[in-house]
């Protein structure tokens, strides 16, 4: 099988026995003395292994001086404990195929230079060749892993939840239609309506926003499950913490109030940045150099301090009695801005903060009504540098109250039906959250926005790949 140069730096292999390693070319280095260096990685690390190529090889002329960053070569050698610094072996070469060359080294877009981050973003389809576009391609799955991980060690079902859907979870209208009628030529009912009765489903479909409503029915049978998985929202808001396509991780948990939610939350946030500081230390010691000078800390202040609670109205106490001018204004019943949730997790707290018991009238249909009757049993995961990383909630158990709510907003009971099954049968209190998988990887690198931290980003204007 292929050897991963991973194993070989990590001393898997025999010194002073022969092996062969695949891979690309980082950098090529010649000396006086007739001896090219070549750095190889494979991306399964962030190092690359250095081959000590003699010109004394058949090749040496005709392939090994045409390799160039990018270019693809299997190398076989022995491999020797390397005597410079930094670097545990290394391979004296005693042969280099050459299995694909950069056509045009001097108009390779990833030739070995600092590119900036948008012109990576540009460049999608190349980027994982780079330092950076490796070490985030490393990391993601590391947390995504370890998430995994963690939740089947507490006993949690994976569900997967449907991507077409005929609900809007979040009742904000940001749904991508999912439809085969012909646009040009849309059948239409006796009132000009686009009747979707001929459309491939029969009725309208969209792509989900959230699984949250799917995986709660399986919540209700199962008690602990969770849902991971792409979702979609057509908002168009052009920021460096939203796209049209990103990713979530949806727990859901039977006879549980919010605090267990948020006691989940910050327990899988512990677990997950600890399993990347063991697991990644070569990639978060290059974000640490390059991209955020805290990051390592900021992870472990996650680690070791326990999330501050907080209620809305507090929050609006304190935001309104800081002192600080903020553009929007700050009054009870408001929904908080980035520029407040920064202030609170980053000036104020210092640290994440578990914002809870927000207004009803800002918030989605399915969360449990306090007896205050004012507010609901939501909360919110604010982190410095990211803001809102995690929503959840208590969901509405009590049927009647569901019911009321969904009047209040002008939902179709209808619509709904299969979801107040779960308030009819044997209903429980339950509660869940979704966190944001992009802003978790991009809050875990330093990277600012999350269109670096997901292969191909989807947003306003942009589908390209
Ligand atoms: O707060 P949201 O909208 O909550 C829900 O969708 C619930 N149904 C989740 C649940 O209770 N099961 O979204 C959850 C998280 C946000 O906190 C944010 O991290 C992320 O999803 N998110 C986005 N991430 C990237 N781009 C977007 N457009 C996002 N919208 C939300
Ligand atoms: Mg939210």
């Amino acid at each position: 099988s292929v050897i991963s140069i991973t194993d070989v730096l990590a001393g898997k292999y025999p010194v002073n026995e022969t092996i062969t390693v695949h891979g690309w070319i980082r950098t090529r280095r010649d000396s006086k003395a007739g001896i090219s260096f070549l750095a190889i990685h494979d991306g399964s690390c962030f190092d690359a292994i250095q081959a000590i190529v003699p010109n004394e090889l058949d090749n040496y002329q005709t392939d090994v001086l045409k390799l160039t960053t990018g270019g693809a070569v299997k190398v076989t050698g022995t491999l020797v404990e390397s005597p410079g610094q930094g670097q545990s072996f290394e391979i004296q070469a005693t042969e280099v195929e050459v299995l694909g060359l950069v056509e045009d080294p001097d108009t390779y877009p990833m030739a070995a230079k600092r590119h900036s981050i948008e012109y990576l973003r540009e460049h999608a389809h190349l980027r994982a060749r780079t330092n950076i576009g490796g070490a985030v391609t490393r990391v993601r799955n590391t947390l995504a892993q370890a998430i995994h991980r963690f939740l089947h060690s507490k006993g949690y079902f994976w569900i997967s939840t449907p991507l077409i859907t005929a609900s809007d979870c979040e009742g904000a209208g940001e749904m991508f239609r999912v439809s085969t009628l012909d646009m040009e030529n849309l059948p239409r009912t006796d009132k000009g309506d686009v009747d979707y009765s001929e459309d491939f489903f029969g009725k309208e479909a969209f792509l989900t926003v959230s699984g949250q409503l799917n995986v709660e029915t399986y919540c209700c049978a199962m008690s602990k499950v969770y849902t991971f998985g792409p979702t979609f929202r057509a908002e168009n808001s052009n920021t460096s913490r939203h796209l049209a396509e990103f990713w979530m991780v949806e727990p859901e948990i039977a006879f549980a109030d919010l605090a267990i939610a948020g006691d989940l939350a910050e327990e899988m946030l512990r677990y997950v940045f600890k399993a990347l500081l063991e697991e990644r230390a070569d990639d978060m010691a290059f974000f640490q150099q390059r991209v955020d000078k805290t990051v390592i800390d900021r992870l472990n202040t996650v680690i070791e301090k326990d999330f501050v609670r907080m209620d809305y109205t507090d929050a609006i106490d304190i935001l309104q009695n800081c002192g600080k001018k903020f553009e929007n204004e700050v009054f009870w019943g408001v929904d908080l801005n980035s520029e407040h949730e920064r202030y609170l997790a980053e000036e104020h707290v210092g640290g994440p903060v578990i914002l809870q018991n927000y207004p009803k009238d800002i918030k989605s249909f399915y969360m449990r009504l306090n007896d205050d009757k004012k507010t609901v049993a939501a909360m919110d995961i604010l982190a410095p540098g990211i803001g809102e990383l995690i929503g959840g909630s208590q969901r509405e158990e009590r049927l009647d109250v569901l019911d009321e709510r969904l009047a209040e907003m002008g939902l179709d009971p209808v619509d709904y039906s299969w979801y107040r099954d779960l308030r009819r049968y044997g209903t429980v209190p339950h509660s869940g959250f979704g966190l944001g998988f992009e802003r978790l990887v991009a809050y875990a690198t330093g990277i600012q926005n999350v269109r670096d931290v997901i292969p191909f980003p989807r947003t306003p204007n942009n589908a390209a790949f």
